[in-house]
């Protein structure tokens, strides 16, 4: 079993960006601010991260697959500009979200959706809005003020687990392309 399908055993799996430092520091100061107006439960810093494909629980038998696929895929290097905040109403979420992803995100996506697929993969096929979590069971804001831009400059992905922790569910980075 290789370390990743090791550490993935019973953990929701996907695939995702993880922010360097300073998008991090950015993403962490927006969730600050926003919490102050909507409430709701921040991730921490270090959790803050893009979805790219949601696979959920899988066997670990499954994973060195899921990986495979994962290797197939030209890594895509661009900049994503985070410049507007949203709420979800339907899941009470608040995010961080482009108003023009770059081209080279929704190829990326797709890439990794298509190697998934092609491998018998099973994911969460909802159209891709790129969008980073930022509180969670948040309340809904009169209006959303307007925030300094986020320059998120990304090259390669991760695969990711989330475990259950005392605070509630944390991720973990299981390996990264
Ligand atoms: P969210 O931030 O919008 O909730 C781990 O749960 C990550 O996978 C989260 O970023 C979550 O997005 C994302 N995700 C995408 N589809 C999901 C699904 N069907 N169930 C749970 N999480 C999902």
């Amino acid at each position: 079993m290789s370390p990743a399908a090791e550490r993935g055993r019973r953990a929701r799996l996907f695939f995702a960006l993880w922010p360097g430092e300073s998008a991090r520091a950015a993403l962490a100061a927006w969730s600050r601010e926003l919490r102050a107006l909507c409430g709701g439960r921040a991730p921490h810093p270090q959790d803050l991260h893009l979805t790219l494909a949601f696979l959920g629980s899988l066997d670990a038998d499954r994973i060195a697959a899921i990986e495979r696929a994962a290797g197939e895929v030209a890594p895509r290097a661009a900049t994503l500009v985070l410049d507007r905040p949203g709420f979800w109403k339907h899941n009470r979420i608040v995010w961080a979200g482009a108003s023009s992803p770059p081209p080279e995100l929704e190829t990326l996506v797709a890439d990794l959706r298509g190697a998934l697929a092609r491998s018998g993969a099973a994911f969460d096929a909802k159209r891709f809005v790129s969008h980073v979590t930022l509180l969670r069971d948040a309340r809904e804001p009169p209006s959303l003020p307007a925030l300094e831009p986020i320059r998120w400059e990304f090259e390669g992905f991760a695969l990711a687990g989330s475990s259950q922790r005392s605070g509630g569910s944390r991720y973990e980075i299981l390996r990264a392309w």
